[in-house]
């Protein structure tokens, strides 16, 4: 694999990922949510530093893997996760500031102690604050598919930001990663399978994993009739 590893002062290190992944929407926030992100961000939300990469045993006051979830919308599966696992750090990052409230929220109403919030790009923030070889996982559920082909182009599971996931990995790292959308289970499935440093767990799809709650992109897949595919990729 390329040398793309340092947590880098400034820009992104390959043209494939200067594309954004998102669209910010400008979602309504509840009374709840704002009074979340005012009493309870300066806890919970760790400050986007490029001057300050991320310090996990600091940030968590202790020694535990930490797995980080890339765009967790409303926090659904962050949390449950959190509480069902609590040997493990969570890290959750999203652009969206309202569920970004209804994370934080939660973390108090369940009085979690285990997730921390950044609310930034997650490229970025993996190019600039996550040391290479630094975490023990990513969740990655129901990415935005992007469906039309001449959008694609903006779907998180491309070849630049695989290998930038693949790098923060520690070896025995794992990427778990579940859409519903068929063709982009397979073109990520293809694309993992040849990417430097990582192995499939299981021949092709992964089976479900138990601790994985059912969000409300999922309920609508299968409300929809689509199933949803999984995947476990491991660093070697
Ligand atoms: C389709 S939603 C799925 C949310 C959640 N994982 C679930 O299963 O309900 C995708 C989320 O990823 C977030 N997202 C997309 N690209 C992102 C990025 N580069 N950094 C942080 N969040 C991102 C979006 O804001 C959105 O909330």
């Amino acid at each position: 694999m390329e040398d793309n590893s340092a947590v880098k002062a400034g820009g992104s290190e390959s043209p494939d990922r200067g594309i954004r992944t998102y669209v910010l929407r400008t979602g309504r926030m509840t009374e709840g949510q704002k009074r979340a992100v005012d009493e309870l961000g300066p806890r919970f939300c760790i400050p986007f530093n490029p001057e300050r990469p991320l310090d996990f045993p600091e940030i968590f006051g202790n020694e535990r893997p930490v797995i980080c979830e890339i765009g967790f919308g409303m926090g659904l599966a962050t949390w449950r996760i959190a509480r069902e696992r609590p040997d493990y750090n969570y890290l959750g990052i999203e652009v969206h500031t309202p569920g970004v409230g209804k994370l934080l929220a939660a973390i108090e109403e369940h009085g979690l102690s285990n997730i921390r919030i950044l609310h930034h790009d997650a490229v970025e923030a993996l190019e600039r604050v996550v040391a290479p070889a630094s975490l023990s996982g990513f969740h990655i559920f129901y990415p935005d598919p992007w469906p039309k082909k001449r959008h694609h182009k903006r779907r998180l599971m491309r070849p630049g930001i695989v290998e930038l996931l693949t790098s923060r990995l520690k070896p025995g790292g794992y990427l778990y990663f579940v859409t519903d959308i068929e063709d982009y289970a397979d073109a990520t499935l293809e694309l993992l399978a040849r990417t430097a440093g990582l192995r499939n767990r299981y021949e092709a799809y992964a089976p479900r994993q138990t601790w994985r709650p059912e969000t409300k992109f999922e309920s609508r897949a299968s409300n929809a009739g689509r199933s949803s595919f999984e995947l476990w990729f491991e660093r070697t």
